[in-house]
């Protein structure tokens, strides 16, 4: 009989629930997302996300539980994110999650939301009937988050899906995260929220124009496998500044998103080459940054696996340079499927179990932490 467990995600502004078997096999998953409610602000606000997450969570459960033709009753455990993440999102995921299985008189996973993004890479390599050999890096890279982690067996002798890990930071973003700095730009040119997936499209359109500015490397003192965006996004902004012939350009696509125009097709013929090209140019910097820091740790720390998570894992360039070089470098890259790669309660249920099958459980007192390290 397998270990059917609901996860339940509310870290940030995705409401979502998930039934996995045995860790590995979704047999539902339904992700309410607030992207509509929050685009207007140009990014997520506490406040309005946990309100939404409260009146999503019920239905969003009841619908993991139709999807997965199952009652409440049928489960053998409830996981829940207990963060990082927003606390008054987080928290309302954990009361719903604590209520359910001191109602049901089922065990309570807490999880690390970070631990989810590493399992659901796991999760889709299991669609195809592979597993990525461990120790592997991998990089976690969304609008929250931008880690480079090492993942190896607690225990070398237990490497199915039951065992524990475990994880050592290797390098991290000492400002935005990737993601952020993507929405940030979009949002000084005049390209709406959330910016990954628009300028992902508007970057591949761009092909060989001239570049307008070139952007190098960004140099990092101390640990060499940290990161930083920052920079980057003010190299963006001034550049756009000092060229007065951009702003007429943003003012129209602004323009045109407040009309609710805001898909790709109705946006690229109001970008002209030179926007094309400085976004090209700002996405080769962050995909090669990216990429560079984590082939060269993946190098240092000689690991076979190289895993790639979080939304900004859904970026085309960014999963074909990655392939590229861990196949020069003789390395597997496995990335999630979209809908894996961004917030989902798949990937929590999926690091629920073997925390459940080792009785990490909690307890009624369990409460959300902003910054929870992973363990
Ligand atoms: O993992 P996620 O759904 O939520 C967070 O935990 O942040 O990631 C959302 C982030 C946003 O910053 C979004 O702009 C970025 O992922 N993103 C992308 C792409 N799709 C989403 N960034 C680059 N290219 C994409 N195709
Ligand atoms: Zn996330």
């Amino acid at each position: 009989m397998s270990v059917r467990i609901l996860g339940i995600e509310s870290s940030c502004d995705e409401t979502a629930a998930a039934v996995v078997a045995d860790g590995r096999e979704i047999l539902s998953s339904v992700v309410a997302s607030q992207i509509d409610i929050h685009r207007k602000y140009g990014g997520v606000v506490p406040e309005l996300a946990s309100r939404e997450h409260l009146r999503r969570i019920v239905p969003v459960v009841r619908e993991a539980m139709e999807q997965a033709k199952m009652g409440l009753a049928d489960l053998d455990a409830i996981g829940v994110t207990q963060g990082p993440g927003l606390v008054g999102s987080l928290l309302v995921g954990i009361t719903y999650g604590k209520t359910l299985a001191e109602s049901l008189g089922k065990p309570l996973v807490p999880v690390n939301h970070l631990e989810g993004h590493i399992h659901a890479v796991f999760l889709e390599a299991h669609k195809s009937q592979t597993s990525p050999a461990l120790p592997a890096l991998c990089l976690i890279v969304s609008g929250g988050h931008t880690v480079l982690y090492q993942v190896q067996p607690k225990d070398s002798s237990r490497t199915d899906a039951g065992g524990l890990w475990s994880y050592r930071k290797i390098g991290q973003t000492r400002d935005d995260a990737a993601g952020e700095a993507y929405d940030k730009v979009s949002k000084l040119l005049g390209l709406g929220y959330p910016g990954g997936p628009i300028l992902d499209r508007l970057a591949a359109a761009a092909g060989n124009i001239p570049a307008p500015v070139k952007f190098g490397p960004t140099k990092m003192r101390g640990n060499t496998f940290d990161f930083s965006f920052s920079g980057l996004k003010t190299a963006v902004l001034y550049h756009a500044r000092e060229n007065p012939e951009y702003l007429p350009e943003i003012a129209e696509r602004e323009a045109a998103i407040a009309r609710g125009e805001r898909k790709f097709e109705q946006l690229l013929p109001l970008c002209g080459p030179k926007t094309l090209g400085l976004v090209r140019e700002f996405q080769n910097a962050v995909v090669r940054d990216l990429v560079e820091r984590t082939m060269r740790a993946a190098e240092a720390l000689n690991v076979p696996t190289v895993l790639v998570s979080g939304g900004v894992a859904a970026n085309r360039q960014l999963r074909a340079t990655f392939e590229d070089r861990a196949h020069k470098a003789g390395r597997n890259a496995y990335f999630p499927s979209h809908a894996l790669s961004t917030d989902n309660a798949a990937m929590i249920a999926a690091a629920a179990y073997p925390r459940f099958q080792n009785h990490i459980l909690a307890d009624i007192s369990l409460n959300a932490s902003a910054s929870l390290p992973i363990a």
